[in-house]
């Protein structure tokens, strides 16, 4: 069930040295294209990488956990494939909401496919320019992570209003989420 998948979805940020299948990749960016729309203009791109050496190279250009500045992947945990989400400028001057539903997609048919993922949002985006020759009529928006999980971080309550993730004594991500009563009213404020 879909609620069932967005409930135990998990960022991943730490991956399997294990390519993933062009086809998987390919069929994320398909989910990403029938994706909503403001207005319907589609002004969404996608580059895929998964060549070996640009795969240094872009990991190079992200932040990753800023709550938790030593986790990050080793060089054996790095994401084995990027799909990068790219605003046309000829299409929509900016992006609206289109490319976090685009990243969502991209993450949640991932996740479907025994994938990790993890969407950033922190990218040297002068850098990662240059280093997927994206021409200037197109802005960076997102860059979507992907491999096969070595981790299993685990949703948690949140204590005091902290939303940082944390790590326990085993190494386990903990993601805290505010409760559902605190976040919605119905029929009005
Ligand atoms: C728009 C957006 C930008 C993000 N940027 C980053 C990032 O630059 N680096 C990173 O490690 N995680 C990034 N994340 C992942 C969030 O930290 C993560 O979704 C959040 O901690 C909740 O964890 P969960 O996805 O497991 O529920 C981003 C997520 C979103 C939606």
């Amino acid at each position: 069930m879909i609620y069932e998948k967005i409930k135990s979805r998990r960022t991943i940020r730490k991956y399997a040295r294990k390519d993933v299948p062009e086809e998987v990749l390919l069929k994320c960016v398909d989910a990403a294209r029938l994706s909503p729309s403001g207005a319907n203009r589609q002004p969404l791109k996608y580059v895929i990488v998964n060549d070996q050496k640009l795969l240094k190279e872009v990991f190079s250009t992200l932040s990753w956990a800023g709550y938790l500045p030593d986790y990050k992947p080793s060089e054996e945990e790095m994401p084995r494939a990027y799909i990068v989400i790219l605003l046309d400028k000829s299409l929509r001057k900016n992006p609206g909401h289109d490319a976090g539903i685009a990243a969502m997609s991209v993450s949640i048919v991932a996740y479907d496919e025994g994938l990790g993922s993890c969407i950033l949002g922190s990218v040297d985006r002068e850098k990662l320019r240059k280093v997927l020759n994206v021409p200037d009529g197109l802005d960076i928006v997102l860059v979507v992570a992907l491999g096969y999980p070595v981790e299993n971080p685990v949703v948690d309550k949140m204590k005091d209003g902290d939303i940082k993730y944390w790590l326990d004594e085993n190494g386990v991500l903990h993601v805290p989420k505010r409760k559902l009563k605190d976040i919605v009213k119905w029929n009005g404020y």
